[in-house]
């Protein structure tokens, strides 16, 4: 189904001594506990920015015609197809919280 398509992977964003931001900020703010989820989760949070800022609605936007902000509704909705079985869900929204804020 994506031939051709570009993928990046967790591998494809940082190195061990140069972290991509999503990556020091959840070691931070500690957005883990077992790591089985947590590769996904960096990508998606990376994704769930970029899409934000292209002022792609989600399911709790509510003004269709104005620029959207970064809120926890925001995130979380477009987290949510995420799941964590540790339960880091709040570290994670403020791991990425604050790269959302860094970047601003
Ligand atoms: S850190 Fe264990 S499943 Fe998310």
């Amino acid at each position: 189904m994506h031939e051709g398509d570009e993928i990046e992977t967790i591998e494809g964003i940082g190195t061990p001594q140069a972290l991509d931001p999503m990556q020091a900020a959840f070691i931070r703010h500690d957005g883990f506990q077992c790591g089985y989820c947590t590769l996904g989760q960096i990508q998606s949070a990376r994704a769930v920015l970029d899409e934000i800022r292209a002022n792609i609605p989600s399911h709790v936007t509510g003004d269709l015609t104005a620029t959207i902000r970064i809120t926890d509704a925001e995130i979380r909705v477009r987290m949510s197809g995420n799941i964590c079985r540790c339960g880091a869900y709040a570290n994670i929204l403020a791991a990425i919280t604050e790269v959302a804020e860094e970047q601003a």
